[in-house]
């Protein structure tokens, strides 16, 4: 008896499935405006509606905004990130350490998945790995090392190269003399990279007694204007006598070369930089700076954005490079740098569409 309940009591819930079933089937199949049948997408929106409620989002703290190169960053990098159907937030902090510190505490606490972070001090920028980390959140290390902090990936160029690719670029020019070196802030571990770099093909010439540095500064924060007065200190001190300036980018190659030109000396003794800004650019066609470094930004913010994803969507990243950061060897991924000079301008910086011709040129293409 109890068992013929039972039977039935499944027959009629089966039935009833059918019915309800049926009944969905026949929604789905209902007639458009026009007679047709329509599929019904509602589903199709609630799924859209989880999704972006589920999409990844990434936290972007930079230090600047400053130089040419970190608008281009910032855009690249939005856009890499969107079109991996990802979101981004972007805080930039004026080169002001407790603000980039606030900012990031700010996107940890938007609940961004992963931060990625272009650091103003490299040390300081530790407590932001560390807060992030405390709340479950992983950290880029963006163009910039942040030091002595367990950061989780590390996305930039060979900053090493790009100082070794100026020295040997003006060491072609100038074998034997007397050269400035303009650094740029100390408080960026890139700007450690360059000198190294830079030093790593002088000592030897230094060494022979070929080369003297009569002048080495850090440029504070960056500033054009103390790598102006950097400049014409060096002026100053060796009565005009240089041969050869190697600033760390372009910005300060630039303010180096007004102080140059107040002396007369512009265009007259070669001066590298890095960046590949437009001015330098400008500068290089017209002769006033000898060479650039150019760095494929949109290369940068697009491998930086392809990582960040994978890595908030907890992907394993596998790099074949490893850094030393004083606290851990980071997982690296370092991009290679170009050396720019008037004769490979076209086929390097203007042939990738980094800047148009008529503006390399000023509008006097030939
Ligand atoms: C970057 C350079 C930039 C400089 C000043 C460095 O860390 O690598 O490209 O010119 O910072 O912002």
């Amino acid at each position: 008896m109890e068992l013929r309940i039972r039977r039935l009591l499944t027959m009629f819930v089966m039935l009833a499935l059918f019915f309800v079933a049926l009944g969905c089937e026949k929604m789905d199949r209902s007639l458009g405006p026009e007679g047709k049948p329509v599929q019904n997408t509602s589903f199709l929106q609630d799924e859209e509606a989880t999704s972006k409620e589920e999409k990844i989002k990434i936290g972007f703290s930079m230090d600047t905004l400053e130089e040419e190169r970190w608008l281009r960053d910032r855009a690249l990098f939005k856009a890499a990130v969107e079109s991996l159907g990802a979101e981004v937030e972007i805080l930039a902090a004026n080169g002001d350490d407790a603000l980039q510190v606030l900012q990031a505490e700010t996107l940890i606490s938007q609940g961004v998945d992963l931060l990625v972070v272009v650091p103003h001090n490299a040390e300081a920028a530790a407590t932001i790995v560390k807060k992030a980390h405390l709340a479950g959140i992983k950290v880029l290390s963006y163009d910039r090392l942040i030091k002595n902090a367990e950061i989780d990936l590390y996305v930039s160029f060979d900053n090493e190269r790009v100082g070794e690719l100026q020295a040997e670029a003006i060491t072609k020019i100038v074998p034997k003399g007397k050269y400035v070196y303009i650094g740029g802030a100390d408080t960026d571990n890139n700007a450690h990279l360059f000198k190294k770099g830079v030093f790593h093909v002088l000592q030897p010439l230094i060494d022979k007694g070929d080369i003297t540095v009569v002048y080495d500064q850090w440029t504070k924060n960056w500033l054009p204007s103390n790598a102006y007065a950097n400049m014409q200190e060096a002026l100053i001190a060796n009565e005009g006598k240089i041969d050869a300036v190697i600033a760390a980018n372009d910005a300060t190659a630039g303010m180096a070369i007004e102080a140059l030109m107040e002396t007369g000396l512009a265009g007259k003794i070669p001066v590298a930089g890095q960046d590949a800004e437009l001015a330098a650019a400008q500068r290089i066609v017209e002769g006033t700076q000898t060479m650039t470094v150019y760095k494929p930004i949109p290369t940068l913010a697009e491998e930086a954005a392809r990582l960040a994803v994978a890595m908030a969507r907890g992907e394993f990243i596998d790099t074949d490079r490893k850094v030393n950061n004083g606290k851990v060897e980071v997982p690296s991924v370092l991009l290679p740098p170009i050396a720019v000079n008037r004769s490979n301008m076209d086929e390097t910086v203007i042939a990738d569409g980094f800047h148009s011709k008529v503006d390399v040129y000023k509008g006097e293409t030939r």
